[in-house]
């Protein structure tokens, strides 16, 4: 009766996940042995500005009350290479970073807002805001998964956008690795570091030609398993999310059987994929949909326990409208998550964007905040939708 009573107030999905996690078979467990799914939310810290987004509409700590208020348990947060690469040769200053991004005249108010918003002291660098991001998710008991989205700071991703695979226009893979070794060692004091996404999105290198021969499983057990060990060495309380070709929709290695799991960090190594809804495969009913998710890498859940790996959604959205929540899309996403007990962190958190593709206080209709990141953008998706999704 009296626990009834409290877990009517206190759903188990809010109690706090300790860490470290480890994976077992298909599911994630906490340092308790306790099951749990990822659900959250995509805070972007990649782009231009090179800091976290939203931070001149409201401070750091009631963004994270509007996270905690979705009952979500983790963040994925978002990261540049360029960032790290500026912050090993010296150029550390937050300021600088939206001066360049916005211009002196416009981003010199939207500085002043960052600032009054945050109370940030002057000098304040980069990582010393994205430390603060990690602070308040601590306090507020939701995990951070910390992402490495693109190496040339700025909206991602395309074929030939010079970020798409290992030894592209801006990929540097050397630097890819030493950024990775430098995160991994300042991350592991954040107080719910939980997890590593060790490169968001390949894909083959549409703009260079003489790369695409190399776009292939090969190569990609070559530097993504270098990077797991890297990483691995460094925190290896942390786990690894490994993420597949074709803009993450492919984990065809791991189901046709040819990834040996047992080289890869033990118990520290899962899988992500996304999937957005695409014209060309109109979603039109769930099984066949099912199947898809399935054979692109989904069915790594399913293989038996020694070789089953968890997978987790870290990218998938669709309009904050009222109406696209209604989608097949969306709602087969629903039911596919709840049957299979997968993870799901939605893209995105941001209203706007201090700059996207050029674009100065560019809207986000995707975005589960509104403009001004105050609230949430469309109420009944949130209550029909992203509240609903399994936990
Ligand atoms: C690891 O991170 C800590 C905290 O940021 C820092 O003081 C230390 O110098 C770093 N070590 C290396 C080897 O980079
Ligand atoms: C959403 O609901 C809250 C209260 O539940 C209300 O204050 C807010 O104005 C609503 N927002 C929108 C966009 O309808």
């Amino acid at each position: 009766m009296y626990i009834a009573l409290l877990l009517s107030f206190f759903p188990l999905s809010t109690l706090a996940i300790t860490i470290p996690l480890s994976t077992s078979g298909a599911s994630f467990i906490d340092a308790t042995g306790t099951k749990f799914n990822y659900a959250g939310v995509n805070w972007p810290g990649h782009m231009g500005a090179m800091i976290p987004e939203g931070l001149q509409y409201q401070s750091i700590a009631s963004i994270v009350q509007s996270i905690k208020k979705l009952n979500m348990n983790v963040v994925r947060f978002t990261y540049s290479t360029q960032m790290v690469d500026e912050a090993i040769t010296g150029t550390v200053d937050a300021k600088s970073g939206v001066l360049k991004a916005l211009g002196e005249k416009n981003g010199a108010p939207i500085w002043a807002k960052i600032v009054e918003k945050n109370r940030f002291p002057e000098g304040v660098t980069r990582l010393q805001i994205f430390d603060k991001v990690a602070e308040e998710l601590g306090k507020a008991g939701i995990l951070v998964h910390l992402d490495n989205h693109i190496s040339k700071a700025m909206w991602c991703c395309g074929g030939n956008d010079g970020n798409a695979w290992f030894g592209d226009r801006d990929f540097d893979t050397e630097r890819w690795i030493r950024g990775w070794k430098f995160m991994a060692n300042h991350t592991k004091s954040w107080p719910t570091l939980a997890s590593y996404g060790l490169r968001n999105e390949l894909r083959s290198p549409d703009g260079n030609a003489n790369l695409k021969s190399t776009y292939n499983w090969d190569v990609w057990t070559r530097h993504v398993k270098n990077a797991a060990q890297t990483v691995n060495r460094e925190n290896p309380n942390a786990i690894i999310f490994l993420s597949g070709l074709g803009f993450d929709t492919d984990f065809s290695i791991v189901t046709n059987g040819k990834f040996k799991k047992e080289e890869w960090p033990t118990k520290k190594t899962a899988l992500e994929l996304h999937r957005y809804d695409d014209k060309k495969n109109n979603i039109k009913e769930c099984s066949g949909f099912a199947s898809s998710l399935d054979r692109s890498g989904w069915g790594a859940m399913k293989l038996e326990s020694s070789k089953a790996m968890p997978v987790v959604m870290t990218e998938f959205g669709f309009a904050q409208d009222g109406k696209a929540f209604q989608t097949p899309y969306a709602q087969c996403l629903k039911t596919y998550f709840k049957q299979n007990k997968a993870g799901w962190i939605y893209w995105v958190l941001s209203g706007s964007y201090y700059d996207r593709s050029g674009k100065q206080d560019s809207d986000e209709e995707w975005g589960l905040l509104k403009h001004d990141w105050s609230d949430v953008r469309d109420n009944r998706t949130i209550s029909d939708y992203i509240m609903k999704l399994s936990r």
